[in-house]
């Protein structure tokens, strides 16, 4: 039984999910806990990674991290006494993640997470908390990268449990590049064969305090003076950034944009997003997952927070950490604009190790040789 609840989780659960389909003694499951909602935060990755309905839908909705958390639970501990699996499978850090593992945990049902041990060692971060919980009840562990596998060593977990399996994210932008180059969304904002930058925002400490957005959009309104700067904002930090009455930005709505300027926009769907991406010159960001598309495509990216739990983006990829100052990032990005203008080719990307598109068929064969008893496994809860 596989979990998705917010946005970042379909692309890693969807090329599980084609890979189990492709096995006739497996009998996968999905369920979406409802943690993200609207069409273009959830309906849209499902249709775009080609993912059927789920199986369930738990309709949590909004709420505080509590009520959102202990609902659920609630939810999918009732929904696990009806229909019972063998295995629950968890991705990443969000609510939903750890609210299915803490469930499964304690029915005694064997729990693997997918993109195990990251740790941004910030524990003001709602994710890294999740992290940390999860990975301490599962009992297989798939990891991402290097640092993952040494995190989860320090932490005391067996090695037994843990298998470094490569990025499923990766699998999921490899099979969508191809059909994210029809996107018309570039075209439509007049981008193509231009240079333009791309904007995302959502971490609670970059958009839940009035005083750090305004200085943030600040800054970032003087890049987009040499630069047009597409915003697709999530639906908090729009709301956030209404409320706040924030208007340094301009609001898209439709047709090309002029030669400068931030433009703010709804979410993008995957294969907009993607292609945006794979065409920017430079990419600010706040979020986990993007950090790593940017190193696939080899997109510089400006990571704005202090830490990062995907280490491998900055000593393989085009990843820059650079803090939460506003003129840290102004004077980076400023840089990264003038290598540009430059004319500085681009290094060929490096890719991390196993970043291949071939994560989910690893997955799956360990998950059949563990079951059948044919590879040993320190999960307590596994078949021996
Ligand atoms: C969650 C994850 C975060 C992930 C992000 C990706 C946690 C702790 N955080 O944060 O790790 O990077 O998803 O987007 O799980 N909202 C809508 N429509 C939706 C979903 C949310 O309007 O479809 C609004 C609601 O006002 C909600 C707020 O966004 O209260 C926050 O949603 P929530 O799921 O609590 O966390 P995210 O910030 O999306």
């Amino acid at each position: 039984m596989s979990i998705v609840g917010a946005r970042p989780n379909m692309m890693k659960v969807a090329p599980l999910l084609a890979e189990m389909r492709r096995h006739e003694d497996l009998e996968p499951v999905l369920v979406h806990t409802g943690q993200h909602y609207d069409y273009s935060m959830s309906q849209v990755f499902f249709d775009q990674l080609g993912v059927p309905p789920p199986d369930y839908n738990l309709d949590v909705g909004s709420g505080t991290h509590y009520a959102q958390t202990a609902e659920i639970m609630r939810k999918f501990g009732e929904l696990v006494q009806l229909d019972r699996p063998d295995m629950v499978v968890v991705a990443g850090d969000v609510n939903s993640t750890i609210a299915c593992a803490l469930v499964a945990a304690k029915e005694r049902i064997p729990v693997a997470h997918l993109e195990a041990g990251l740790r941004s060692f910030d524990r003001s971060m709602p994710e890294e908390i999740n992290r940390i919980l999860t990975d301490a009840v599962a009992d297989l562990l798939f990891t991402t990268e290097e640092s993952a596998n040494q995190n989860l060593a320090n932490e005391g977990i067996e090695t037994g449990k843990v298998f470094f399996v490569g990025n499923l994210m990766i699998d999921s932008l490899v099979s969508a590049l191809k059909v994210a180059r029809q996107s018309p969304l570039g075209s439509e904002l007049g981008l193509d064969g231009k240079p333009y930058a791309v904007l995302t925002l959502h971490r609670p400490s970059n958009v839940d305090n009035e005083d750090q957005l305004r200085r943030t959009l600040d800054a970032i309104v003087e890049v987009a003076q040499h630069i047009p700067i597409v915003f697709p904002a999530h639906p908090r930090t729009a709301r956030n950034i209404e409320a706040a009455r924030l208007t340094a930005m301009k609001t898209w709505t439709g047709g090309p944009l002029s030669n400068s300027g931030l433009w703010m926009m709804p979410p993008a769907s995957y294969l907009d997003f993607l292609d945006l991406t794979q065409h920017a010159v430079m990419v600010i960001t706040d979020s986990g997952g993007v950090q790593e598309e940017t190193t696939f495509l080899g997109v510089p990216c400006l990571t704005y927070r202090d830490t990062t739990e995907r280490p491998v983006t900055v000593s393989m990829g085009t990843n820059r950490v650079v803090g939460c100052d506003p003129q840290q990032l102004l004077l980076n990005a400023l840089e990264v604009l003038e290598d540009v203008q430059q004319g500085h080719a681009r290094s060929a990307p490096s890719r991390p190790p196993l970043w291949d598109g071939r994560t989910a068929s690893r997955i799956v064969r360990i998950l059949k040789q563990v079951w059948e008893g044919d590879l040993a496994c320190a999960g307590e809860r596994l078949p021996r």
